[in-house]
Formats: structure tokens, C-alpha cells, sequence
């Protein structure tokens, strides 16, 4: 039977951070007030959200009138490419619009700088990246983020290629304490998540799911071991992302749902390890701008 889950990673830094998270991306107002105020009356303690979701405000306010004390949630935001030359700057403009003094991690959403001054957050083309900057010197700026306004600094969408050259520049002196991926059963990331363990870095799984239509649901391995263990497809994949040590931030909008995604089952080595045999390195959330240097899927 499922029950409630009670599991903590711990960050680079000794902070610790709750298993299961609600994801929020696509989620809009007043479907994520609701979602938000059904999960902290759940039992989450652990909400994943970023300035480019456009829900930030709705979900401080969620916050604010579950009347949960700040203190026991985990809030995580994400810095937008535009920002990348002022990570102090966005982070101030998510606090306020969270309604919040700090937040618990603060990510970088995404390896690519773009344009500052772009009239879209999204480029077009490859004019909108930002050539003349890096994720390095990003990094060295997040560092120096005031830590009463962020407890943990990450990054999210990066590959093993990308985070070697950020652990390897000499102005890098934070492990990143997460890495924030897509990552489910039809893409696993062993490699890039053996890595992220080797470095002492947590990974997140995002889409934890398969985002929407992927059929990870249907699949008849995750179906077989729904029906032996009882539970739900989806409290499989959850329990499969827990069972192998990462974050997982399943995002619904749909009460029983958000419900039902808290609740997970300690699955054998066997079962999990049958599902890591179903990968079909499909990928479901790709970025609407175009960049080359993302994601090498051939060495993760
Ligand atoms: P909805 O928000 O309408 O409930 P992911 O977390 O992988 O991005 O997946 C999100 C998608 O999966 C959304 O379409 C969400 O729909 C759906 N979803 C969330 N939880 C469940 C569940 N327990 N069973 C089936 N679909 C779910």
C-alpha cells in the first residue's frame, strides 16, 4: 500500500531537501492555487517553481494563505536566460513576486545565456543567445548571491559535458548543490545521474511522468508492477524516481492527483531495476529557442 512519503535527501551543504516535490511548469493561476493549497494540506513540504513559469505570485500567495509556517516548506525558483548577467536582479524580482524573504534553491534554469535586452524571454534565432557570456561566468555570479535570500544554489538541463567545464573553471569555488533534469523511465540519464552522485550533486527529475501523452503510463512493465504493488502508474514512477536516489517533482493540477503523487511504495532493487531496462532515450520537453549545445544525450 502507498503511504504518505517521509523521504529527505541531503544537499552539499548539509541542508536537506524533501523527496517529492510539486512541479509546477504549465500549471495557470487558479489551477495552481488550488494545486498548491491541496499539496501543503497533503503533506508537501517541497514546491518547485521559476520566474519564467509566470506563477510565482500565485503560488506566494498559496503559501501565504495555507498558513503554513515558511520555515517547513522547500521553495525553489529559477533564473531566467535574459538575467544571466544579473542573477541578483531576477532573484529579487522572484522574491517579491513570491512574497518571500529567500528561497531554498535557487537553479539556474538553463546552461544558455540570451539576450538581456530581447523584447521576448524566448530567442528566435541564434541572435538571441547571448555569444559574449557563459554559464561560468553566470555561476560566479550566483555564488555571490546574499545567502539570507538564497540557501542553495544549482543549475538545471545540464549535461556532463557542461558540468565538468563548470566544476573545472578556477572561478568556481560551490559544488552546484542540484541538477534539475528531465528524467523518467524512457529517459533514465544513468550516466549523467552516476556523475551527478559521483560530485555530490542531487539530481531533480522533472516530467517525472513523461510530461503530458508520453505513454510511460500505459507502459506494460510500469502496469504489471502497478497491480503487484497495488498503486497507481504514476506512484510507480514516483517510487522508481525515489528508489533511485533522486528529487522527484511529478506536476498535476488535479487534486486527487496531487494527492495520490505524495503517496509512494518502496519498490525492490529487482522491480526498480526492470524499470531502468525500459529507457527509450525519448526526450519530451525540448526548448522552443534553438541551441546546439544542449542535453548531449550520447554521453549522459
Ligand atoms: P494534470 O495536471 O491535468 O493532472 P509531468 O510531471 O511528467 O510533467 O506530467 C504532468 C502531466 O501528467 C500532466 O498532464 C498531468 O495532468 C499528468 N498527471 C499528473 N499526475 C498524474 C497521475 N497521477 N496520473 C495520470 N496523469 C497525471
Amino acid at each position: 500500500m502507498a503511504t504518505k512519503d517521509t523521504s529527505v535527501f541531503q544537499l552539499n551543504n548539509g541542508i536537506e531537501i524533501p523527496g517529492v516535490g510539486l512541479g509546477t511548469w504549465q500549471s495557470k493561476e487558479q489551477e495552481v492555487y488550488d494545486a498548491v493549497m491541496t499539496a501543503i494540506k497533503a503533506g508537501y513540504k517541497h514546491i518547485d517553481t521559476a520566474w519564467i513559469y509566470g506563477n510565482e505570485e500565485v503560488i506566494g500567495r498559496a503559501i501565504k494563505d495555507s498558513g503554513v509556517n515558511r520555515k517547513d516548506l522547500f521553495i525553489t525558483t529559477k533564473l531566467w536566460g535574459t538575467y544571466h548577467r544579473d542573477p541578483a536582479k531576477n532573484l529579487d524580482e522572484s522574491l517579491k513576486k513570491l512574497n518571500l524573504d529567500y528561497v531554498d534553491l535557487y537553479l539556474m534554469h538553463w546552461p544558455t545565456p540570451f539576450d538581456p535586452v530581447a523584447a521576448s524571454p524566448f530567442p528566435k534565432d541564434d541572435k538571441g543567445i547571448d555569444h559574449e557570456w557563459s554559464f561560468v561566468k553566470t555561476w560566479e555570479l550566483m555564488q555571490q548571491l546574499p545567502k539570507d535570500k538564497v540557501k542553495s544554489i544549482g543549475v538545471s538541463n545540464f549535461s556532463i559535458k557542461q558540468l565538468e567545464e563548470l566544476l573545472n573553471a578556477p572561478t568556481t569555488k560551490e559544488v552546484p548543490a542540484a541538477n534539475q533534469i528531465e528524467a523518467h523511465p524512457y529517459l533514465p540519464q544513468n550516466k549523467l545521474l552516476e556523475y551527478c552522485k559521483s560530485k555530490n550533486i542531487v539530481v531533480e527529475a522533472y516530467s517525472p511522468l513523461g510530461s503530458t501523452n508520453s505513454g510511460i503510463l500505459e507502459d506494460q512493465i510500469i502496469k504489471r508492477l502497478a497491480q503487484k504493488y497495488s498503486v497507481s502508474g504514476a506512484q510507480i514512477l514516483i517510487s522508481w524516481a525515489i528508489w533511485r536516489e533522486t528529487v522527484v517533482l511529478p506536476k498535476s493540477v488535479t487534486p486527487s492527483r496531487v494527492i495520490s503523487n505524495f503517496e509512494t511504495v518502496e519498490l525492490s532493487d529487482k522491480d526498480g531495476e526492470a524499470i531502468n531496462n525500459i529507457s527509450t532515450r525519448k526526450r519530451f520537453v525540448t526548448p522552443p529557442w534553438p541551441d546546439n549545445n544542449l542535453f548531449h544525450d550520447g554521453d549522459n
